[in-house]
């Protein structure tokens, strides 16, 4: 048998679900039950009947899941698969925006510590971020880590005043809106889709701001056929297996996570047959980081 066969043979023994993020490697996202973006994986690690998950992404999303679902085992077959970004936002020192700021309401993005998740009232995704910051009553939202996705948010609510935290993704920091204007004076008929989490004057050269899933979602209803995918590259595989007939061009400089890419098809095999690398989260931290989860699935419905 060859490791794809080895580790479906696993997966049904033990009766557990693989989950993969759109920016994992192809043969990771082939192998998976599941492939969607953080909104979509947090809701199918929260309602699979399956008590095992093996987790193909990073940390936060595999500890999301624990939270969400203390009693199912929730194996992250990279254990070192962090995410920069949500490193970039320590525990204490949200405390003291949040003493600096009593009357806002704390939301933050997936792509945060569990400590953090805690510590916050609400959290959310790229894809449901706006839905859930209307929601809000209180005008004052203390948003992290992500300053883009949260400038790009309070750009649409200007009645909220927003408290941005100093955060950004490595990988989207790495485009800039030249490599668009180039691509736009390449291809006279291209159609532009960015992630939120890019720098402001690359989500102004776009057509189409979005998660990953919503990206693809949007690519997918055009009618055009020319696309520059402002993401990290993995997406590239869903996109093209979904739209075999159109064109799609990436800025270039390197758009790829390291931490996403650590994920090999041994490391899903191996930590599925050793019991390997499981998320254990502090009870206590848990279950406050629990209510933000919860309501951001409350909310974001
Ligand atoms: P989404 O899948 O929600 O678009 O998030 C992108 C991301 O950076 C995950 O780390
Ligand atoms: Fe974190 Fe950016 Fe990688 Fe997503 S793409 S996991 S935000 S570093």
């Amino acid at each position: 048998m060859n490791l794809n066969e080895e580790i479906i043979k696993l997966k049904k023994e033990k009766n557990a679900i693989i989950l993969a993020h759109y920016y994992q490697r192809p043969e990771i996202q082939d192998i998976a039950d599941a492939v969607g973006d953080s909104y979509y994986l947090s809701k199918m690690a929260r309602e699979c009947s399956e008590n095992l998950i093996v987790f193909c992404g990073v940390r936060f999303m595999a500890e999301s899941a624990k939270i969400l679902s203390p009693e199912k085992i929730v194996l992250l077959p990279a254990a070192d698969a962090g995410c920069p970004m949500a490193d970039m936002a320590a525990a204490e020192e949200v405390k003291i925006l949040k003493e600096k700021h009593p009357h806002a309401k704390v939301v933050c993005y997936i792509n945060s510590s569990a400590e953090v998740k805690s510590l916050s009232d609400v959290c959310c995704t790229s894809s449901n971020a706006l839905k859930i910051i209307n929601s809000i009553e209180e005008k004052e939202i203390i948003f992290l880590p992500d300053k883009n996705l949260g400038e790009h948010i309070a750009e649409q609510i200007p009645d909220k005043e927003f408290i941005l935290w100093d955060g950004f993704c490595i990988t989207h920091k790495k485009v800039k809106a030249e490599a668009l204007e180039k691509a736009r004076s390449l291809h006279k008929d291209i159609l532009i889709a960015a992630h939120p989490e890019c720098e402001k004057p690359v989500r102004a050269a776009a057509d189409f701001i979005g998660s990953t899933g919503e990206i693809i979602n949007f690519v997918s209803t055009s009618s055009n056929s020319k696309f520059l995918i402002v993401t990290e590259e993995g997406v590239l595989h869903e996109i093209k297996r979904k739209n075999p007939e159109k064109k799609f061009y990436l800025p270039g400089g390197g758009m790829s996570c390291i931490n996403m890419k650590k994920t090999y098809l041994k490391d899903v095999y191996n930590s599925l047959l050793n019991m390997e690398n499981k998320i254990e989260i502090n009870e206590e931290i848990r279950k406050k980081a629990y209510v933000s989860l919860a309501n951001m699935h409350e909310l974001g419905r």
